[in-house]
């Protein structure tokens, strides 16, 4: 049974939150009593993810970011603190990834790379920068949202894997550099999963790798929810730099 008190208290930021997984994570903080930071540069789709939240009772608030620029990384964490005056928990989510140009390695466009790595890596660089001297130390948790992909190496897409592949890396430098706060950092390996995203980029997205699976079925947004419930939570408190790959036993690592 869903304990709607869990969180109660606590602030999440969700980036990329205007949809697909992003939205899910929001979601499901919210059903468990926390209040609900929308960051994304979608304004429309982040205003629809914070009616979604407010649906269950919880408190939210949209913040326009582009996790680029560090002014508005920053200035993202100072809206948090206004609104709800804690950082308890920062989930990296937003990306660049069904509108991505693929390529074979060999025939990538430079400037397309440089797109890429700006959102994926310095990106979730910036959030967790920002987030981290201000965010509650002894029990402050970072979430990266990495990908299964990273183990399995898709073609076409070396400039996303090789920037989920960054995160995994970043996860664990930061888990060291922080462990002694009490902040822990781990990341979430997502397999292909059905957003509005990913069933732009697969015609046959809903059997996509599903027969390569141990549980032979799509993966859903909120399939990936309860890690993250769970990351965050105080049970997790001795977890930190790890991957946890979500794709119901794809990829054993
Ligand atoms: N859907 C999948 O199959 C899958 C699998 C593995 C990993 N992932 C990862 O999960 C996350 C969510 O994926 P999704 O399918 O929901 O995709 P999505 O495109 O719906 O989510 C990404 C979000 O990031 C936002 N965003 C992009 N650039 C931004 C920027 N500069 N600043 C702020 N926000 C920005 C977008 O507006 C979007 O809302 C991504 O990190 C993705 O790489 C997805």
């Amino acid at each position: 049974m869903t304990d709607t008190t869990q969180f109660a208290g606590k602030t999440v930021i969700v980036t990329g939150a205007a949809g697909g997984l992003g939205r899910a994570f929001a979601e499901g903080f919210a059903a468990r009593g926390a209040n609900i930071v929308v960051a994304d540069m979608n304004e429309a789709g982040a205003q629809e993810t914070v009616a979604l939240v407010e649906k269950t009772g919880a408190k939210a608030i949209a913040v326009t970011t582009n996790v680029t620029e560090k002014a508005s990384t920053d200035a993202l964490m100072d809206a948090a603190l206004a609104a709800f005056g804690s950082i308890d928990v920062v989930i990296n989510n937003a990306a660049l990834y069904a509108t991505i140009n693929r390529a074979p390695f060999y025939e990538l466009d430079p400037d397309e790379w440089d797109r890429v790595m700006a959102v994926n890596v310095k990106g979730a660089w910036l959030v967790a920068a920002s987030a981290f001297p201000k965010m509650t130390q002894a029990t402050g948790r970072i979430i990266n949202i990495a990908s299964a992909t990273v183990f399995s190496g898709s073609p076409l897409w070396m400039h996303y894997v090789a920037s989920k592949g960054a995160m995994i890396g970043m996860t664990r430098v930061m888990a060291r550099e922080v462990g002694k706060t009490g902040v822990t950092v781990n990341a979430i390996a997502p397999g292909f999963t059905l957003t509005e995203a990913s069933m732009s980029v697969m015609d046959d997205a809903e059997t996509y790798g599903v027969s390569s699976r141990a549980i032979p079925r799509a993966s859903q947004p909120g399939d990936m929810v309860g890690t993250a419930l769970f990351l965050a939570s105080e049970d997790a408190s001795y977890i930190t730099g790890q991957t946890i790959v979500v794709d119901g036993g794809k990829q054993f690592i």
